[in-house]
């Protein structure tokens, strides 16, 4: 097996097992990874198990809420513990609402901020601390291109999404000198449990194709493949950046 990407052995600590974060999952462990999975749902985390066998390869999965802090501190010790050390951590959580403004609550404002940016902070700094200390590795984020546009009825999601792509700007400056790339992957639609029931209504699925020059939606592995690439310990010098995996999407 090729190892163009240098993941083979590499400790990845990888949060969320939904649509994208399955995706990453099987793109990480064909390219030889250790992993450490974790998300609140137990049956999404067993879910993905049936489909990968990760723990008969010796992958971990882990049931946790990001939303608390603690929890993030804990969810890197356990990491570090089982893989031996850490190379990587993957933030690929999220939660959206599509309301308009003057129909959103306080609670649709708060949880999507708690559980887009808030546990993207607290990872982020718990796996920045050890990498760092460390002396190097990579942290990947999944933003949105709803992080540059101004949809319709997104505002708390884009918000927590321009928020992730400063945060993790930022995180990126302070890390470089300790040889930490911080990055994150940008991903246009793609039909997974968080967009299928939209994509299913109205005709939503036609509308947005017509959007993209590409002419489709995306696939989860269009994205998995992305942030196989950032999380790579040869991506040594690419930091900063939000990588767009929308087909064109933003480019119009
Ligand atoms: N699917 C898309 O079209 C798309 C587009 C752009 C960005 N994204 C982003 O990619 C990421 C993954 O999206 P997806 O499509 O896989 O969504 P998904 O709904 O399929 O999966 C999201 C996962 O997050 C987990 N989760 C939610 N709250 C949690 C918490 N408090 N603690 C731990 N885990 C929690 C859920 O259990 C679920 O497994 C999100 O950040 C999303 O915003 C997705």
């Amino acid at each position: 097996m090729s190892d163009w990407l240098g993941l083979r052995d590499a400790r990845v600590l990888l949060v969320g097992a939904g649509g994208l974060g399955s995706a990453c999952a099987e793109e990480f462990v064909a390219a030889g990874a250790r992993l450490v999975v974790a998300d609140i749902d137990r049956e999404n985390l067993d879910r993905l198990d049936g489909a990968l066998g990760l723990t008969s390869q010796g992958c971990h999965l882990l049931q946790a809420d990001l939303r608390k802090p603690d929890a993030s501190e804990q969810l890197v010790r356990d990491a570090v513990q089982l893989l031996g050390g850490l190379d990587a951590a993957v933030h690929g959580i999220g939660i959206n609402r599509r309301l308009p403004v003057g129909e959103l609550s306080n609670e649709d404002w708060l949880e999507i901020i708690d559980v887009n940016l808030n546990s993207a902070f607290w990872l982020g700094r718990a796996a920045g601390r050890v990498l760092s200390a460390a002396g190097g590795g990579r942290i990947v984020y999944l933003s949105s291109v709803s992080g540059l546009l101004a949809h319709q009825h997104h505002a708390p999601y884009a918000a927590s999404k321009g928020g992730v792509n400063q945060m993790m700007r930022v995180m990126a400056a302070e890390w470089a000198r300790h040889g930490v790339m911080v990055n994150a992957v940008a991903p246009g639609y793609i039909a997974t449990d968080l967009t299928n029931g939209y994509l299913d209504t109205d005709g939503n699925r036609q509308k947005l194709e017509s959007l993209i020059p590409a002419g489709r939606l995306g696939v989860p592995a269009d994205v998995a493949t992305a942030v196989a690439f950032l999380a790579s310990p040869k991506v040594t010098f690419v930091t900063g950046h939000v990588l767009y995996v929308d087909g064109g999407r933003t480019l119009v």
